[in-house]
């Protein structure tokens, strides 16, 4: 399993962008912290397939209740990665499998 990062990293309630460990993947991973749970997606909106941030690990809503979507609009729940307004409500973000030992966070598939 790669290792990815560590859950404190990332600011409960924030998310962050990292790397695919796999070369046939070019989008990164977007890591949601909720507490000391972690959810990962692929940076990738089910609407357009534009990246969901338009800055550097901008993923939330100023609330941090969702992912946005800054190219239309999208939002997203954090720990299911559905689509709840936008364009493409009821879609969901293609799911990363993660795995959390003691603390550290690893691509899981
Ligand atoms: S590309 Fe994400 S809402 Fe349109």
């Amino acid at each position: 399993m790669s290792h990815l990062c560590l859950v404190t990293d990332i600011k409960d309630g924030q998310a962050k962008a990292y790397p695919h460990p796999s070369a046939s993947e070019d989008r990164d991973i977007i890591i949601v912290r909720q507490g000391l749970n972690v959810y990962g997606y692929i940076n990738r909106c089910p609407h357009a397939g534009t990246n969901l941030n338009w800055q550097e690990d901008e993923f939330m809503t100023d609330d941090e209740q969702f992912m946005m979507c800054f190219t239309h609009g999208a939002l997203f729940e954090p720990n299911t990665g559905k689509c709840v307004a936008g364009p493409c409500a009821g879609a969901h973000l293609s799911e990363v499998k993660l795995e959390v030992e003691n603390g550290k966070v690893f691509y899981a598939g």
